[in-house]
């Protein structure tokens, strides 16, 4: 039922040549592209925004999965599904009304996601569950690419999973920083079934790397 998704981070390509780095994302055979925004308030780093999004949703088939590290989400809803995101996945700790940013997000024709810091309980997003497509959890502090994964987020993946099993619900669990050919597979013995990986994947040939963490995955 949960199929397993990879989504290389675009945040860690070139950013003078995304149309190359999307064409190789989608040649590796990955699901998603990853699209990691930054607005230097919730997180101390910039990355880019819906404009952004825009120019590259020509050049890739692949689902865009877009995560927004800033703060009060709610005024980018309508721009970033202009701009063609499929998947628009908010912080909890960026706004005091997560359900009805999420219930915008879904009336905007997006999937929904909600994502939890290292630091942040599964018990911030009990009640919103029902709303959402994903749950991502952080194993890395988001803002940058290249952390160490923090090994007690495993115990967290368990969590949800079980939450979502106790509550007979379909969302997919994602799982963002530090993922690479050895953490992939102990994120996935937890109950994660999307794996975002940004410097593993860019920082080798980017289809052999995708190649590595299919077969990480399969065992
Ligand atoms: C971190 C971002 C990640 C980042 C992951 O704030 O949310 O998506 O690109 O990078 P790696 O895989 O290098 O940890
Ligand atoms: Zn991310």
């Amino acid at each position: 039922m949960f199929t397993d998704k990879l989504a290389p981070s675009i945040l860690a390509a070139d950013y003078a040549n995304f149309e190359t780095e999307l064409k190789r994302i989608d040649a590796s055979g990955s699901e998603y592209v990853h699209i990691d925004i930054m607005d230097g308030h919730f997180v101390p780093n910039i990355s880019f925004g819906a404009d952004v999004v825009a120019s590259m949703r020509p050049h890739s088939k692949l689902v865009f999965d877009c995560h927004l590290m800033v703060s009060n989400p709610e005024q980018y809803i309508e721009s970033f599904a202009r701009a063609g995101a499929d998947i628009m996945t908010i912080h909890v700790e960026a706004t005091p009304h997560i359900h009805g940013a999420l219930q915008k997000i879904k009336a905007a024709g997006m999937k929904a996601g909600v994502v939890l810091n290292p630091g942040t309980p599964v018990a911030s997003i009990t009640h919103v569950l029902e709303l959402v497509d994903q749950v991502l959890i952080m194993t890395v502090n988001p803002g940058f690419g290249g952390q160490a994964f923090i090994p007690e987020m495993l115990e967290k993946i368990e969590e949800i999973a079980k939450l979502r099993e106790q509550k007979g619900l379909a969302f997919d669990i994602e799982v963002d920083g530090g993922i690479d050919d050895q953490t992939i597979a102990l994120t996935k013995k937890a109950g994660a079934n999307v794996f975002v990986a940004g410097s593993y994947v860019f920082k080798g040939d980017v289809a052999k790397r995708v190649a590595t963490l299919r077969e990480a995955l399969n065992g």
